[in-house]
C-alpha cells in the first residue's frame, strides 16, 4: 500500500517536527493537538521553524506556503479518519496511548497503519491495544525533527512486511534515513546513548571534571556536536529520567540506572531547556 495523507497525533515537540516534515514533503498531513491553546503553540512553532529556514535560504517563500497549505491542524481525533498513516507522539504514558489507539482503530480504515514515537515504551504491548496489531509499529524520530536524518523503524515479532515497507518508503519519501530494529527498549539509539548520557552526569556528580570540561571533552575529543550535559538539557531531563527508569525497569542493568543528582534535578523541577534551568541556564542567549 501507499501512503498518501498522515496524521499526527500530538503537536508538541516531537509531534510538530513530524507534522512538518510529512507537509514539507508533500504529504496531506492532519496533526491533532488536545486544546486549541496547545494546537496554536505547536503550529506556531512549526511557521516559526519554516521561517527561519526561508531566513537562512533553506526554503523558498513558495515551499513554505506549500508546506502549510498541505498542513492541517485540529483537535478533533475523528479527523485522522481517513489516514494512512497515523504517528503517535502524545505523551510517553502507556494508559494515555491505549486510549488514543483504541479510538483510532475504531475511526481508521482496517489498512491504515498505526505507529508511535515512543523513545522506551513496548510497540508490542501497544500493538495489543487495538485490533490490527500486525500495522503496528515504531518510528523513532529524533529533536530536532526536521534537523536529524534518522528514523528508527521498529517492528514487533507479529508486524506485517507490506505495512512494514510502506512506512519505511514513506520515512524515505520524507527525506530520512532508516534503521530497522527489533522491538527491544530503547532501540538502537538509546540503548547506547542513555548510558552514555548518565555516565557523564555521574562524572559530573562524582566531581571528575567540571560541567563545561565534560561537554568540551566530548564536543572537541570526539567531535560530537553537543556534549552530553548539554544534550541532557536539550532533550530533557525529565525525559532522559523517565527513559532511564523503563530501561533500567527492563533490563536490570546498573548501566541504564539513572543517578541521584539526575533524579534529583528532576524533582527540583530543573528539566533543561523546556524549564529554563537544568545543568545551563536556558534564560541567557546562548545558554550559559
Ligand atoms: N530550516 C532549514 N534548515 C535549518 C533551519 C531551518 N529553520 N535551522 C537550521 N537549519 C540548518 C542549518 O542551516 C544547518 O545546515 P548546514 O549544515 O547545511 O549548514 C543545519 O540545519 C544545522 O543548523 P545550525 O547550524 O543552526 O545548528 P548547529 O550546527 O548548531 O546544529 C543540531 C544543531 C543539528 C541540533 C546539532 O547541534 C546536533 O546535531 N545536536 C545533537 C542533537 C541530538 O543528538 N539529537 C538527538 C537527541 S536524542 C532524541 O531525540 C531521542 C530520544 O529518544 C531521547
Amino acid at each position: 500500500m501507499a501512503i498518501r495523507k498522515v496524521g499526527v497525533v500530538g503537536c508538541g515537540l516531537m509531534g510538530s517536527g513530524i507534522a512538518q516534515i510529512s507537509a514539507q514533503a508533500g504529504f496531506p498531513t492532519v496533526v491533532r493537538e488536545i486544546s486549541p491553546e496547545l494546537l496554536e503553540r505547536g503550529m506556531g512553532s512549526i511557521r516559526k521553524f519554516l521561517r527561519g529556514g526561508v531566513e537562512k535560504g533553506k526554503l523558498i517563500q513558495a515551499d513554505m506556503d506549500k508546506a502549510l497549505a498541505s498542513l492541517e491542524g485540529t483537535t478533533k481525533l475523528e479527523d485522522l479518519a481517513g489516514c494512512d498513516l497515523v504517528i503517535e507522539a502524545a505523551t510517553e504514558n502507556l494508559a494515555v496511548k491505549k486510549e488514543l489507539f483504541q479510538a483510532l482503530d475504531g475511526l481508521c480504515g482496517p489498512e491504515a497503519i498505526f505507529a508511535s514515537n515512543t523513545s522506551s515504551l513496548s510497540i508490542t504491548e501497544m500493538s495489543t491495544f487495538v485490533k490490527r496489531p500486525e500495522r503496528v509499529i515504531g518510528l523513532h524520530f529524533f529533536n530536532p525533527v526536521p534537523l536529524m536524518k534518522l528514523v528508527e523503524v521498529v517492528h514487533t515479532l507479529r508486524t506485517d512486511a507490506g505495512a512494514l515497507a510502506a512506512a519505511k518508503a514513506w520515512c524515505m519519501a520524507i527525506g530520512k534515513t532508516v534503521v530497522s530494529c527489533g522491538d527491544s527498549t530503547g532501540f538502537v539509539v538509546n540503548r547506547l546513548l542513555i548510558p552514555y548520557m548518565v555516565d557523564a552526569v555521574r562524572a559530573f556528580e562524582q566531581g571528575l571534571a567540571s560541567r563545561d570540561d565534560i561537554d568540551n571533552a566530548m564536543k572537541l575529543g570526539c567531535g560530537y556536536p553537543m556534549g552530553p550535559l548539554f544534550l541532557a538539557d536539550y532533550v530533557g531531563l525529565d525525559t532522559t529520567y523517565y527513559i532511564t527508569e523503563i530501561m533500567f525497569n527492563e533490563f536490570k542493568e546498573p548501566r541504564f540506572a539513572a543517578p541521584p543528582l539526575l533524579k534529583r534535578m528532576v524533582l527540583a523541577g530543573m528539566h533543561g531547556r523546556k524549564t529554563g534551568r537544568g545543568f545551563y541556564d536556558w534564560s541567557t542567549h546562548p545558554p550559559s
